[in-house]
C-alpha cells in the first residue's frame, strides 16, 4: 500500500477587489493571492476497500462529507472509478496548523493537497491545469492553492496569472480562535451595502480585471519592494467585516502603530489580520508587543513568511 506526505500552505490576500456580480451568483473579483509558509501537513495512504476515511487532530474540523478534503477525494473517486477499483480507497490524515475559518484558505489548501496526492497515489499523471480545473469545482480558492506562489486571480478567483514569486517577506498573523466569519455572509452583506456600485457591463469587468496587471501593487511585487507592497494592500471585504467585528478592527489598529510594521490588512473574508514587517526580528518583536497588549489566550499569533511554493510532496513510501 502506497503513502504520500504533503505540505499544504495557507494564503493571504494582498489585494481583493469586488468588481461585479456573476450570473452564477458569485462575485467577479480581482485578487492578488500569496502563499505563506504557515502550512498543514496531509498524509494519504491507499487502503484496500474502496472508501474514503478522513482524520484530523483539530476538534473544530469535521471528518465527514462536509469536509472539503472528503469532497476532494470523493470527486477523484467519481472522476476516476477505474483507478479507485485498481488502487483502492484512501485514508487521509490532516495535521492542522492553519487556523480554521480564518480567511487563510485552510480548507481549500487541504483539498488541493488531496487532489495532488491522489493523482500520485493513482498514477493518473494529471497536469497542473487539469488539477486546478477539478479544484475549481470544489471552491474558488482551490485552483490557487494547487498553483501557489504569488498570483493574480480573476473571475470567481479561479482564473490565475502567476507573478514572480515573493520569498521571505516576514508577516505576523493574528486570529481569535473563537471568532469566525462566514464567507457567504461577508459577500452577501457587501452586495447589500455596495452592490449598486458594481460594474455591469462585461467589457468594463474585463477591462478592470486586465488593469490589475499594470497596477501599483503588481509593480511593487515585480520590484520585490515590501514597503511599497504594504502601501498598496487592499481588501474590499474590510468594509463589511471591520464594522461587524470590533476585535478585528482593534487588531488592525494595533498592528498599524507598531514599529517595524510596513502595512496591515485583513485576509480574505477574515477574521485573520496580517502585518507585513521589515525583517524577521521585527516580526518577532511585533508579535511580542501585540501579545503584551492583548494577553487573551483566545488570540493566536504566528510569525510566518511568504513562499513561492504551493502544494509540496515531502515523502512517499
Ligand atoms: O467558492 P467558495 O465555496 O470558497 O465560496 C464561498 C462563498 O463565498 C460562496 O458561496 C459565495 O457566497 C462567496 N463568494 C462569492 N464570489 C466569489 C467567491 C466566493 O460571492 N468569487
Amino acid at each position: 500500500m502506497r503513502s504520500y506526505s504533503l505540505i499544504a500552505p495557507a494564503k493571504i490576500n494582498l489585494y481583493l477587489e469586488i468588481i461585479g456580480d456573476r450570473s452564477d451568483g458569485y462575485h467577479e473579483l480581482v485578487m492578488i493571492l500569496q502563499s505563506i509558509d504557515l502550512a498543514d501537513q496531509i498524509e494519504l495512504h491507499s487502503i484496500s476497500d474502496e472508501t474514503i476515511r478522513v482524520h484530523c487532530n483539530h476538534p473544530q474540523v469535521p471528518t465527514d462529507k462536509t469536509n472539503l478534503v472528503y469532497r476532494a477525494a470523493e470527486l477523484m473517486a467519481k472522476k476516476f472509478p477505474a483507478a479507485l477499483a485498481k488502487y483502492g480507497g484512501v485514508d487521509i490524515t490532516v495535521h492542522k496548523h492553519i487556523p480554521v475559518a480564518a480567511g487563510l484558505a485552510g480548507g481549500s489548501t487541504n483539498a488541493a493537497a488531496v487532489l495532488v496526492g491522489i493523482d500520485l497515489l493513482w498514477n493518473l499523471g494529471l497536469t497542473k491545469s487539469e488539477l486546478e480545473e477539478l479544484g475549481g469545482t470544489l471552491g474558488s480558492d482551490v485552483p490557487f492553492c494547487v498553483e501557489g506562489g504569488t498570483v493574480i486571480a480573476t473571475g470567481r478567483g479561479e482564473q490565475l496569472s502567476p507573478l514572480p514569486s515573493l520569498d521571505h517577506i516576514y508577516i505576523v498573523l493574528a486570529k481569535y480562535r473563537s471568532l469566525e466569519v462566514s464567507t457567504p455572509w461577508a459577500y452577501k452583506t457587501y452586495r447589500q451595502q455596495f452592490g449598486s456600485g458594481y460594474l455591469k457591463d462585461t467589457n468594463d469587468l474585463a477591462a478592470r480585471a486586465a488593469a490589475v496587471h499594470s497596477s501599483g501593487m503588481v509593480k511593487a511585487i515585480l520590484d520585490k519592494d515590501a514597503a511599497e507592497i504594504s502601501q498598496k494592500l487592499h481588501n474590499d471585504l474590510e468594509r463589511v467585516v471591520l464594522p461587524a467585528c470590533p476585535q478585528v478592527l482593534q487588531l488592525r489598529e494595533l498592528f498599524a502603530v507598531q514599529e517595524g510594521v510596513l502595512g496591515t490588512m485583513m485576509s480574505g473574508s477574515g477574521p485573520s489580520v496580517f502585518a507585513i514587517c521589515a525583517s524577521q526580528p521585527q516580526a518577532e518583536q511585533v508579535k511580542l508587543r501585540v501579545r503584551e497588549a492583548i494577553p487573551d489566550e483566545d488570540l493566536e499569533l504566528f510569525v510566518t513568511c511568504t513562499t513561492g511554493q504551493g502544494i509540496q510532496v515531502t515523502g512517499d513510501r
